[in-house]
């Protein structure tokens, strides 16, 4: 008889665990109640190409890529190019005001200072590591501010 009532009340215990189970589980709360409970609004995460695009969009205003700024070309100029280009030196004093190299633009000097077109022998093609991209564009803007008229 005692036996036989152990194994009874085992049995309530067993069914009482596995019906506690089941409503845990069916009871489940998606993720996006969850949220709602909580009061979070989730932030969608964008895919690669979205980011990649939005940060294009974010660095590249094409007006001024290649424009330069002045302040940034002088140091570059005075190390890399005044020994030769000054009233002084060698070649044309390119910071002449008024002179034929006021206006002169990223695309002019990209061909003379990566090629090293009309720089041959001497200096020849810079490499990046010596002159970046960057620089040939803020030495452009350095020359059009002091040679301006
Ligand atoms: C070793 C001397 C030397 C250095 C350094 C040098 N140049 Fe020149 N550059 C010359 C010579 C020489 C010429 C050719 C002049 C000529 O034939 O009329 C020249 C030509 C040029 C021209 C074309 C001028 C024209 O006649 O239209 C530009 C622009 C120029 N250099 C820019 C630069 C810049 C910018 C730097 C610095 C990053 C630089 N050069 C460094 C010697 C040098």
């Amino acid at each position: 008889m005692v036996v036989r009532r152990q194994i009874r009340r085992r049995g309530y215990v067993l069914a009482t665990i596995v019906l506690v189970a089941m409503v845990a589980a069916c009871g489940r709360a998606t993720e996006e109640q969850i949220d709602q409970a909580l009061g979070i609004t989730p932030t969608p995460t964008q895919d690669a190409a979205a980011i990649a695009q939005a940060t294009e969009a974010a660095s590249a205003s094409p007006a001024d890529e290649n424009a330069g700024t002045a302040a940034l070309g002088r140091t570059r100029f005075q190390f890399t190019c005044q020994t030769c280009h000054s009233a002084a030196g060698s070649a044309p004093d390119l910071l002449e005001p008024g002179g034929p190299w006021s206006t002169i633009d990223y695309a002019t000097l990209y061909p003379i200072l990566r090629e090293g077109e009309g720089h041959s022998p001497q200096p020849g093609p810079y490499q990046t590591f010596q002159l970046t991209d960057a620089d040939i564009a803020n030495i452009g803007a350095f020359i059009r501010e002091q040679a301006a008229p």
